[in-house]
């Protein structure tokens, strides 16, 4: 990887990690087993995001709308990723990752709940990455609990701007994603980021999350820098980037 590469890569990119169960499928195998692989395509993606010099890497890894799955896989999903935390923790944290994690963390069992904790306090110090993992999330969650904490916060109807309210969302620790991918061929947000990609180019990627790797995310890059981020001004505009 270039200097003049990393110079240039998106500081913030989030991903809908779609299409584990249609990579399942295909092989005849159940659903879960795309899952597993798909764990391992995030390893191989947050390595690759540190290569380039990407800040933040947010991925939507179980949506407030997943509950509507078969309980089977919804448990599934739960003790994967428990079981993924622990394999991968340690190599995560080496690899210089901090750990963020958005959601509401209500419903989610205790067990997870308490790796999540571990796993944000052990890569507290990590400074390479930040990986957001999104679970339990959904970008109108996330609005309504950004404004009732905002309430609770004692702030006056009149002191709540856009500034302020962005200071409660999820992702105050971050700058708005600036590529959004999608894997998996369908092309809408899902209740993701609904805030956060007001400005934030979109890619939308046939490929199934398990088969996405360092090729498709250049691809996704590479469309990334075709575009002219104009942030409602006029050609030629000055984009964050290049004030900074
Ligand atoms: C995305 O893959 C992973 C989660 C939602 C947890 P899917 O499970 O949605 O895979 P498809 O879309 O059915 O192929
Ligand atoms: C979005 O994928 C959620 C995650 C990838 C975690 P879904 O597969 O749940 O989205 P829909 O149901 O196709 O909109
Ligand atoms: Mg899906």
């Amino acid at each position: 990887m270039t200097e003049a590469f990393k110079a240039v890569a998106p500081r913030h990119i989030a991903i809908v990690m779609d299409g584990n169960g249609r990579w399942a499928k295909k092989r005849f195998l159940p659903r879960f087993f795309g899952h597993k692989q798909g764990v391992d395509a995030l390893i191989r993606v947050i390595q690759a995001c540190i290569d380039r010099g990407v800040d933040h890497l947010t991925v939507f890894a179980f949506s407030s709308e997943n509950w509507k799955r078969p309980t089977e896989e919804v448990s599934g999903l739960m003790g994967l990723v428990l079981a993924a935390v622990s394999r991968y923790l340690a190599r995560v944290g080496q690899m210089g990752v901090r750990i963020r994690i958005i959601g509401d963390r209500e419903a989610v069992p205790d067990k997870l709940v308490a790796a999540w904790r571990d796993a944000e306090s052990s890569t507290a110090h990590n400074d390479k990455l930040t990986l957001n993992v999104a679970f339990n999330y959904g970008g109108r969650w996330d609005i309504v609990q950004a404004c009732r904490r905002a309430l609770a916060a004692g702030l006056a109807p009149e002191a709540l701007t856009e500034e302020r309210l962005a200071e409660f969302m999820a992702l105050a620790h971050a700058p708005d994603p600036d590529l959004f991918i999608r894997t998996g061929g369908e092309v809408r947000i899902s209740n993701f980021l609904l805030w956060q990609s007001a400005y934030t180019e979109f890619v939308f990627s046939d490929c199934l999350w398990p088969d996405f790797g360092e090729a498709e995310l250049d691809a996704a890059i590479a469309a990334f820098h075709q575009r002219d981020r104009r942030f409602g001004g006029v050609n030629p505009a000055v984009t964050p980037a290049q004030e900074a």
